[in-house]
């Protein structure tokens, strides 16, 4: 069996908005970042809507500071009908210092749905067309 491949989702930067006053960055923001990521991961198996069912075992191992750039790596480790399961990894690379770390991983379930909400199969053709 072939290994899931990983893929770089998504880089942003830690912006002062995005802080807490202790000069830390919020947790919400990460999981805002991660189910984006994870929504990039999915889309990649079926242009569909896809809504995030579940978050699961999100683990912040080290803070990110303002100024440390996001790169945030992705992997499909599951494939149900309507469902994707991915691996969500989140690394640093620190403004002051330029070390590279590994802050919080998260495994997020994606389910594609249609224009009503339903689950739908995620290998079916794109529900979602571009408008004319
Ligand atoms: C995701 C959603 C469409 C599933 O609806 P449902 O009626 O349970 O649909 P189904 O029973 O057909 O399940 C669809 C898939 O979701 C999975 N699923 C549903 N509930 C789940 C749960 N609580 N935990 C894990 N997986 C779940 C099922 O295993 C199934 O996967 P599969 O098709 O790959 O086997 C529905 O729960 C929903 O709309 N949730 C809100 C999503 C949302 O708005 N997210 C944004 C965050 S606020």
């Amino acid at each position: 069996m072939t290994e899931p491949e990983t893929s770089l989702s998504l880089r942003r930067v830690a912006h002062p908005s995005n802080a807490n006053h202790q000069g830390t960055i919020f947790g919400g923001f990460i999981l805002s970042v991660i189910d984006e990521a994870a929504y990039l991961e999915a889309r990649r198996h079926g242009v569909h809507r896809w809504v995030t069912v579940t978050m699961d075992r999100i683990e912040f191992k080290a803070p990110v500071h303002v100024g440390d750039v996001l790169s945030i790596f992705t992997t499909a480790v599951k494939k149900g009908r309507s469902s994707i399961t991915v691996h969500v990894k989140v690394q640093v690379e620190r403004w002051l210092g330029g070390a590279t770390i590994e802050v919080t991983n998260a495994t997020v379930k994606m389910v594609a749905v249609d224009h009503a909400g339903h689950a739908i199969d995620f290998r079916s053709p794109p529900t979602v067309v571009p408008e004319a």
